[in-house]
């Protein structure tokens, strides 16, 4: 079972549940209404107002692993199409898309013989600062309950932390975000267009030099 730390305000929920994994705690959720100091992957800042759904949760860490975080995506994605009919995508490796815009964002980090998962999504939350993030309220023009999302979404990731690379391989192939279209590549600092992701979950982009694969960083659909 599973032990709850909810939160009507805190830092951030991924801090928090790394204090908690580093004195020893293990298998609980720490949920908050609102972050004071979210954070994404990047130690870029993550903005969470109230409304939407902001959680942490903690797994045990091994091998397989190296595909945790599409695997993570795999799993939102399916509760968001399967239970909110909302076709979301997922954009290599962690973010979640909804026309285009960014609906949430998965960051997974391993803590001693844990991996700590964090996920944000905006769903009923009013504000975004940013121009290419989008709501499920701004989408659908209902409120949705963010704790029932958040079992599902944790029950979902459970099996799939368990299933076959393959079939992580072939959900996140089947929903991504932005195939054939051109993106901006910061690791490779130009633009190319994406292809695919090969079996190990690298991402595959053809730029005007050839087929180039892709190990870390971020990718950008060029307007
Ligand atoms: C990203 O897109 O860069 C990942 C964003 C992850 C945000 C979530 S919100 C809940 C948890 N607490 C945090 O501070 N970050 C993650």
């Amino acid at each position: 079972m599973r032990s709850e730390y909810k939160f009507s305000e805190i830092t951030s929920t991924q801090d928090y549940a790394k204090s908690k994994i580093l004195s020893g705690d293990k298998n609980f959720l720490v949920l908050s209404d609102y972050q004071t100091d979210g954070r994404g992957r990047s130690g870029r800042a993550w903005e969470s107002t109230i409304g939407g759904l902001w959680f942490s949760f903690d797994e045990e860490f091994y091998e397989k692993n190296n595909l945790i975080t599409l695997s993570i995506g795999v799993a939102v994605r399916e509760v968001l199409y399967e239970e909110y009919g909302c076709d979301v995508k997922l954009k290599w490796p962690n973010d979640l898309i909804l026309e285009d815009k960014k609906v949430g964002g998965i960051i997974c980090e391993k803590v001693n013989d844990r991996v700590l998962i964090g996920i944000g999504i905006n769903t009923n939350n009013k504000k975004l600062s940013l121009d290419n993030a989008i709501t499920f309220l701004n989408f659908t023009g209902k409120t949705v309950e963010n704790y029932s999302i958040m079992k599902s979404i944790i029950n979902r990731c459970e099996d799939f932390i368990k299933a076959e690379n393959s079939v992580i391989i072939k959900l996140f192939r089947n929903n991504m975000a932005y195939k054939e279209r051109q993106c901006f590549i910061s690791s490779l600092k130009q633009k190319a267009k994406i292809i695919d992701i090969d079996f190990e979950g690298k991402l595959i982009v053809e730029t005007d030099k050839g087929i180039k694969e892709i190990i870390s960083g971020e990718i950008n659909l060029c307007t």
